[in-house]
């Protein structure tokens, strides 16, 4: 680990139910979980407020995606402001999945995240390239070109987490070793300096996601540039969730 606090988050994309969601909560409370962590959950929205009702432990809660600007007609939609009001101190953006699945483009993630952080949610960032783009030699260029759209639209870097997620890593049990990550997420730090500033590359925390768990956490967590995770499927079991969370060096 390097800069900053350790950060995990813990993304359950579209999972659970009220009672599994209940269970984990419940494991999450009474877990023991090093203090030096920030630990923040992302539920799916219907779930935000009982989660927001019951969490404790000293976790935060994330939205999955927000709105680009302030509510209305937009049906389907949720704003930043009502992230806000129920509790949430996150939200996600530039997910693979909302990238590639749902299409969304750079300019409009940047767009959604400059936003969000005017009403005072943090964001965290993803960022990350195909395997085609890896196997072709263009892993930095298609995450700089991200990063530069989150750069564009957004006023500061001072709430921002980033998290460097490979595709090719999402959800496939195929980590990226402990050296692929840290050298993606040297590279950022280098871009953020290069393109902010050296205090900027050094606060900003840059995690990794894509099929971290229990057992390969710790490796992860020694290299110099990975600050945390952002960890989806082993979320979502709390024993697991919490050893990853305790992999902080
Ligand atoms: O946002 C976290 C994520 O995309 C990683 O998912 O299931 O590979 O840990 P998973």
């Amino acid at each position: 680990a390097g800069s900053g606090k350790f950060f995990v988050g813990g993304n359950w994309k579209c999972n659970g139910t009220k009672e599994s969601i209940a269970k984990l909560v419940s494991e999450l409370n009474s877990a023991k979980l090093e203090s030096d962590v920030d630990v923040v959950v992302s539920p799916p929205f219907v779930y935000l407020d009982q989660v927001i009702g019951s969490i404790s432990n000293g976790i935060e809660v994330s939205g999955q995606n927000s709105w680009i600007g302030k509510g209305g007609a937009f049906t389907g939609e949720i704003s930043a402001e009502q992230l806000s009001d129920i509790g949430c101190k996150w939200v996600i953006h530039g997910h693979s999945e909302r990238r590639h699945i749902l299409g969304e483009a750079n300019d409009f993630i940047g767009k959604k995240s400059a936003y969000a952080l005017e009403k005072g949610l943090g964001v965290i960032a993803c960022v990350g390239e195909k395997l085609e783009e890896r196997e072709a030699g263009k892993t930095f260029d298609v995450v700089f070109e991200q990063l530069k759209a989150f750069a564009e639209a957004i006023s500061g870097w001072d709430n921002v987490v980033i998290a460097y997620e490979p595709v090719w890593a999402i959800g496939t049990g195929k980590v990226a070793t402990p050296q692929q990550a840290q050298e993606v997420h040297a590279a950022i730090r280098k871009w953020l300096t290069d393109n902010a500033s050296t205090e900027v590359a050094s606060k900003t925390r840059i995690i990794y996601g894509g099929s971290v768990n229990g057992a390969n956490s710790s490796e992860l967590a020694k290299q110099a540039d990975i600050d945390g995770f952002l960890v989806g499927g082993a979320s979502l079991k709390g024993a697991e969730f919490a050893t990853i969370i305790n992999s902080v060096t």
